[in-house]
This record gives structure tokens, sequence and C-alpha cells, in this order.
């Protein structure tokens, strides 16, 4: 059928019309919200180059999850910053770590909300490495060690999901192996399996003050031009045993979460990333961009692409928002 008999705008009359026709829908369901948590109690302070978003100390950070829990949102992921960091960031496998604390208290306050721990040692060091230097190279195999002694005592707290995200190679194999033999065979793997070495990660170094001191990640996580070698890295984690897929940052690479969707029949989550969610809230603050049409339409770009779970720090506004219906 062509022009006139077909006429596509028929059906965009009215919302009531162009909502019978979405072929792509966010949920609440489909987010996990992004945590920083920080020693101390009673710490809840802004992160500068992350409007919105806070330094929480695990008691607030209970606090957090309840609220992502009434509105409806799947899950959290939590990210440590430490009280002391040293060469191979030990206090990430501490029983007494905050987030260790912080996911023992989500379980007993909100035992329904899913809670996941990012699993990497770069805020832990001292030289912002994602694990074990030696000399000016990230040793796999003593990383890998550390990776699996943190994915337990996440486990021994009561976790969820553990989430690798160091890049190293064998490390989904590593957790899944460690978890099983201590007992953990329900815990669940979400492997960062195609992570690339993004400029988009800023406002997180600095929220989780985990730059390298020295050189950068190009050594483990991905090169931006590449795409088949992110469905050979996915194909890898799925074979060591991963539970979840995830593609990160998302916006620039939707391409690639649509190569892996297609490629695999695991669910797929997709990491909207520090600087992805900045320069909406900078560009909005100048009022340069309708916030929150631009937050609807990004999130839903990333489902459309091909996620199944998306992990944003837009997570409480976009969940209020289609709680009111919009989006
Ligand atoms: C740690 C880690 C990073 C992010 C999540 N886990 C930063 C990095 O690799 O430098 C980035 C998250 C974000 O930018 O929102 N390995």
């Amino acid at each position: 059928m062509q022009f006139p008999d077909y006429r596509p705008r028929r059906m965009r009359r009215t919302e009531r019309l162009r909502g019978m026709v979405r072929e792509t829908r966010l949920a609440v369901s489909d987010f996990i919200y992004p945590m920083f948590v920080v020693p101390g109690s009673g710490v809840s302070r802004e992160i500068q180059s992350m409007p919105g978003q806070n330094h929480l100390s695990a008691d607030r950070a209970v606090e957090a999850a309840r609220a992502a829990f009434d509105l409806g949102i799947s899950g959290v992921i939590l990210f440590g910053l430490p009280e002391r960091k040293d060469a191979v960031g030990s206090e990430a496998w501490s029983d007494k770590g905050g987030v260790q604390q912080t996911i023992r208290g989500i379980k007993k306050a909100v035992p329904g909300l899913v809670v996941a721990a990012d699993a990497c040692f770069c805020e832990y060091t001292d030289h912002g490495h994602c694990g074990v230097l030696v000399g000016d190279e990230l040793d796999n195999d003593a990383s890998l060690e550390n990776l699996a002694r943190t994915a337990v005592s996440y486990a021994r707290a009561g976790v969820d999901i553990v989430a690798p995200s160091g890049m190293l190679d064998g490390f989904v194999g590593a957790c899944r192996e460690s978890l099983d033999e201590e007992g953990f065979s329900q815990v669940a793997i979400m492997a960062y399996s195609a992570k690339y070495a993004s400029a988009f990660y800023g406002p997180f170094r600095d929220a989780a003050d985990s730059a390298p001191q020295r050189g950068d990640r190009r050594g483990y996580q991905m090169d931006p031009g590449n795409a088949r070698e992110a469905v050979r890295e996915v194909g890898l984690d799925v074979s060591e045993g991963a539970d979840v897929v995830m593609v990160k940052p998302a916006l620039p690479y939707l391409d690639i979460i649509r190569a892996v969707a297609d490629e695999v029949d695991l669910p797929l989550a997709a990491y909207n990333v520090s600087g992805e969610y900045s320069m909406l809230k900078a560009a909005a603050a100048r009022g340069w961009i309708d916030h929150d049409r631009a937050m609807m339409e990004a999130l839903t770009s990333i489902r459309r692409a091909g996620a199944d779970i998306i992990i944003t720090y837009h997570a409480l506004e976009a969940a209020r928002l289609l709680r009111q219906g919009i989006g």
C-alpha cells in the first residue's frame, strides 16, 4: 500500500492512537538504580558532577533503597568508597565494608528489592586501577583471586547479584566457581561483558574517586571502535556462567546493544552511565533541552535497541513520570 491509500499519519492523530501502536514501552521494572555508599552514618552528600545523586552512608542507602522499592523499581546496584585505600583494594572483600553493610541492611528492611553489587577494585586501590598492579600492568590472574573473595563476601552479606565490572579475562568464571564452592549457587552474576574504555565515565570517577593515578583503562576495557569483539566478549561470559550480560555505556553504543540482543538469549542490561546522565542535567540546567522528554526518549531508545534492563541514575525520576502515565 502506498500514498495516498496508505497514510501513516492516521495512527498518529491522538495520544490514545499513538499509545495503541507504540512498539516500545518503558516500565518501572526495567530499572536498576545505582547508589554510592560511603563510610559513616547519616551521610547524604550531593555528588557535584552528578546533580541529584548522592554519596550515602549505609543507613541512608537503605532509605534510598526503600524509596526505589516503593516506586516499583526492580533493584539497586551498589558501589562502595572505602575508609582506606591500599595497593590491592582489600576493603572490597571486608565483611564489614560499606557495601556489605548496605546489602545486609536492605535485605532486612526491604527484602523484596533485588540487590546487586558492583565487584571491582578501582574505588578501593590507591592507584585507581581495577585490580593488582605489577609494574604498570594489571595482573589479571592475581586480580581474579581478589575478585572471587569480593564476590563471596557480597554473597555472605546476602546479595542477589554480583556484578564484576573490571573487564579482566576469566572474571565471570572465577566468580561463579568461588560462589559455588562456598555454597552460594543461588547468587546470580551480571557480567559487564562489553564495557568500553569510555570518556563518559568521567563524572562517576569523580563520584567514586576511582580515576587511575597513572595511565588509563585501555589495557582492559574495550576499544570504542570494536563491535564484533563485543559479541565475542559476551559469548565468553555466557560460557563462563553469566546470568545477565551487559553493554556499557548505553547511548553511544546502541548498535552494540542491538548486536548483542540479536546474538544471545540471556537477559541483557545496558548501563546508562554517569556522563550520559550529567550531560542531560547540564543542558537542562541551562534551559537548552527539555529534561523529562529527553530523558524518556533516551531511556526508550535503550529499550528499543534491545536492552531488557536499564541501569540508570534517572531511575527514580523516570519511575515517578511513568507512574503519572508520562512516557
Ligand atoms: C568500575 C566502574 C566504572 C563504572 C562502573 N563501574 C568506572 C570505570 O570503569 O572507570 C562507570 C559507571 C558510570 O560512569 O556511571 N570499574
